[in-house]
């Protein structure tokens, strides 16, 4: 391999989201990829997207890769579904570079994993009313029939860390008793948090349904398109580098908290970032 390729395979990922719920994407890329340098960005200061306009969503997810260029990154993750759903074309156009969002990945798997063509898809209300999942869908599975449904009190929940809750329970159940009663074998779990809601949101749905988690069929998706490009690191971590680093535009403090909850690292805190200005 050429000097000139080795330090572009050395570059870091870039990762984004509206939050602290992309830390659900972030932790499957560290399992996949274990010898990528990753960079993550929270807009902390701006969340929710799930119930912005798509304009705004757009713009803040191009400052946030105009940012993350500044890092120098090969390519970008957008781990937030609401702004993969929204704005991913305009951020590939921002990037110019390999650009990857979960819902793609997320539409593949539950097309592959359903057996009598029903599918329910949760998520924020800006990614429900989007449709994308359908159409992603559609394209791969003209067949399948598609169940939305919004669900945004579970955002909250999922960051009190009421993950196994009753009152989480109560509300998952009102909010899926009418995908239940489709008939649907397959669900997606289109929005970062929901996977940390997985044990409650399956105990509702019963065993006969398979949970798809976007999270992890994205780090694979990226895995196979960064092996495609030959953009894989396969040199190690030096010892003493820190291979994550994690910004955000607000609350470095509860972001650095809530990531020690979840992350199978301690990390030592987050950098805030005037997004604004870029
Ligand atoms: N990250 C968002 C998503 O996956 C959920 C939180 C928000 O509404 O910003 O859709």
């Amino acid at each position: 391999m050429t000097e000139e390729k080795t330090q572009e395979n050395r570059k870091s990922i870039g990762v984004f989201d509206s939050g602290v719920g992309g830390l659900t994407v972030f932790r499957e890329l560290m399992n996949c990829l274990p010898m990528e340098r990753l960079i993550y960005f929270g807009d902390t200061a701006r969340v929710p997207y799930g119930s912005k306009s798509r304009e705004t969503v757009t713009r803040y997810s191009r400052q946030i890769v105009r940012f993350l260029r500044t890092r120098d990154v090969k390519a970008i993750v957008v781990a937030c579904n609401t702004a993969s759903a929204m704005a991913l074309d305009e951020i590939e156009e921002e990037a110019s570079l390999p650009c990857i969002g979960v819902v793609k990945p997320g539409a593949r798997a539950a097309a592959a994993a359903t057996g009598n063509n029903k599918i329910g898809v949760i998520g924020t209300e800006a990614t429900i009313h989007s449709g994308i999942y359908e159409r992603f869908i559609s394209e791969i599975a003209p067949e399948a029939e598609i169940f939305g449904k919004a669900c945004p009190l579970f955002v909250p929940l999922a960051e009190e860390g009421l993950w196994e809750d009753p009152v989480t329970e109560e509300i998952a159940r009102r909010y899926l008793s009418d995908l239940l009663d489709t008939g649907i074998d397959t669900l997606i779990m289109g929005c970062t948090h929901y996977p940390l809601l997985k044990k409650t949101i399956g105990r509702v749905l019963g065993e006969e349904v398979t949970l798809v988690n976007p999270a992890f069929e994205t780090a694979r998706a990226l895995k196979e398109e960064l092996s495609g490009r030959g953009l894989i690191n396969d040199e190690p971590i030096r010892m003493n580098e820190n291979a994550f680093t994690f910004f955000v535009s607000d609350e470095a403090d509860k972001f650095r908290h809530f990531a020690n909850s979840i992350l199978p690292l301690g990390i030592l805190g987050a950098r805030k970032v005037d997004i604004e200005r870029y």
